[in-house]
């Protein structure tokens, strides 16, 4: 039975299990009018453990419809992370020509290896069939997992990018069949180190203004800056063989400590850069207040790449689609907020929330001496309830910092439950913008155009019921604020 922490932290339109545990998005691929969104799921307890491929579909990545278990675990072991492509040319071999095929690529996992296996689809991914000689992949490894394939058009060859985690190394791949691989190159260690590399994936980005570059993803757990899981990036070339980035910096997918594992959709219309990462961090996942169920997604976002203040390329992640969700705008808040001055709305109950805001904080004189207060001024986005517990998204005009703290809110502490995370998103900026989309468990924070993202677990003790606004040490001139109760997704 639900209890009652398994209602109050249920988000309304992001990806949960009815029942059981969830973590990795997989199989990621858009079969030409459904989006598939498998994942790692255990049906049988909220704990990582006996791993298969659950299954959702959905025509705008926002409205899901469960289906059945699509891979198993099997005699030889759990169905791990991997991907899904269509077989369009039927490259395997394995279909009639009249067959749409789907080809799902993954790692089984026992105690003593993991190599990759291939399976297919007839019926756009509703059942999958084990090719009969798998594994097509075995280095004869216990540490060689979550491939993911793409078609590299300019040397017409399938391309696998996959983990040998605890050699901190990506491998790359070559097909023509997806079934017999050809060893390219290794990338690695580059970045963080940590303990193992995962779900690396590998996708080209549309740069604002113009042209593409590559971009690697790899996940690394435990081991990030902020404690456990995380995913780092590099931005580069991919030449058909190797992964040559463009420069020596690591660029990390979040500043808060919840988004791991992030997947890219393959075959999606006109290349549209679309990820999916699972809302949640090993630190502390199986131990989440929930009972019957745990495990959420992030809701879908389009990547870029833009330019930061200092002119460097950066990822720019933005939620896909979530504005045809809202429901009526919530009418809130002045153009002007004096010093020390707030503004509070009461919060629709029960719905998810979508807000997005920007303000400029007054420019006071250098010669002030810093108080408490700091030089500038702080602009504080408070969510609070009855019970005095309080999520502040606040941002620092004097040094261009927006932090994130979930640690007065009382529904859940474990000791990585870390509270407070920051970000810089420009030191000589007065100005900034978020978006946030806030529903029951789930805070994401999109700044300055995405450029700066924060996502992040957050267990208050009962609803959040207002919002504040909030300015101290200057005042801040709010260009624009919209506030929109989300409608519902799931039927759970
Ligand atoms: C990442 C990961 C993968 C593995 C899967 C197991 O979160 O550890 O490396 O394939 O989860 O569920």
């Amino acid at each position: 039975a639900q209890t009652p922490a398994d209602t109050l932290y249920r988000p309304s339109m992001h990806f949960t299990p009815t029942i059981g545990f969830m973590n990795d998005p997989n199989g990621l691929v858009f079969d030409g009018s459904q989006y598939h969104l498998y994942y790692q799921y255990d049906p049988f307890a909220p704990y990582a453990g006996r791993v298969h491929w659950g299954h959702a579909t959905s025509t705008d990545l926002l409205h899901w419809q469960d289906q059945p278990i699509a891979i198993p675990e099997t005699k030889d072991g759990e169905a791990f992370t991997g991907c899904a492509v269509m077989d369009i040319k039927n490259s395997t071999g394995l279909f009639a020509a009249d067959e749409t095929g789907m080809v799902a690529l993954y790692t089984r996992a026992s105690p003593t290896k993991q190599s990759q296996y291939l399976a297919t689809s007839k019926d756009r991914g509703q059942t999958f069939t084990e090719y009969e000689h798998n594994p097509v992949l075995d280095i004869g490894s216990n540490s060689f997992r979550d491939p993911q394939i793409l078609f590299h058009k300019p040397t017409s060859q399938w391309v696998m990018v996959v983990a040998k985690s605890r050699l901190h190394q990506i491998a790359f791949y070559a097909s023509i069949d997806l079934i017999h691989w050809v060893h390219l190159s290794d990338f690695g260690p580059s970045g963080l180190f940590g303990a193992d590399y995962e779900c690396p994936n590998l996708i080209e980005i549309p740069v604002e203004g113009g042209g593409t570059r590559w971009v690697l993803f790899v996940s690394v757990n435990p081991g990030a800056p902020t404690g456990g899981s995380i995913t780092q990036y590099f931005i580069g070339e991919f030449d058909g063989s190797r992964f040559i980035p463009d420069d020596t910096v690591i660029g990390l997918t979040d500043f808060a400590k919840d988004a791991y594992a992030l997947q890219v959709y393959s075959n999606m219309p006109n290349n549209e850069a679309v990820s999916i990462a699972w809302l949640g961090n090993w630190q502390y996942c199986q131990e989440l207040p929930t009972q019957t169920w745990r495990g959420s997604m992030t809701v879908p976002r389009t990547m870029m790449l833009r330019r930061d203040f200092a002119g460097w390329l950066r990822l720019a992640q933005q939620p896909r689609g979530v504005e045809t969700l809202r429901g009526s705008a919530i009418p809130f808040a002045p153009r002007r907020l004096e010093a020390g001055t707030s503004v509070t709305t009461p919060l629709p109950s029960g719905s998810a929330l979508d807000l997005t805001f920007s303000a400029t904080v007054d420019e006071r004189h250098a010669s002030l001496p810093p108080g408490d207060k700091g030089r500038t001024g702080r602009f504080v986005i408070t969510f609070g309830n009855e019970q005095g517990e309080t999520l502040t998204i606040g941002f620092d005009a004097f040094s261009g910092q927006l932090w994130l703290d979930r640690s007065n809110l009382r529904g859940f502490s474990q000791p990585f439950f870390t509270g407070e995370f920051s970000t810089v998103l420009n030191p000589d900026d007065r100005h900034f913008s978020v978006r946030i989309i806030l529903d029951a468990s789930t805070l994401e924070i999109f700044a300055n155009g995405g450029l700066s993202v924060g996502t992040a677990l957050i267990f208050p003790s009962a609803p959040l019921s207002f919002l504040r606004l909030e300015t101290s040490g200057a005042g801040a001139t709010i260009e624009s604020v919209s506030l929109y109760p989300l409608h519902k997704t799931m039927n759970r």
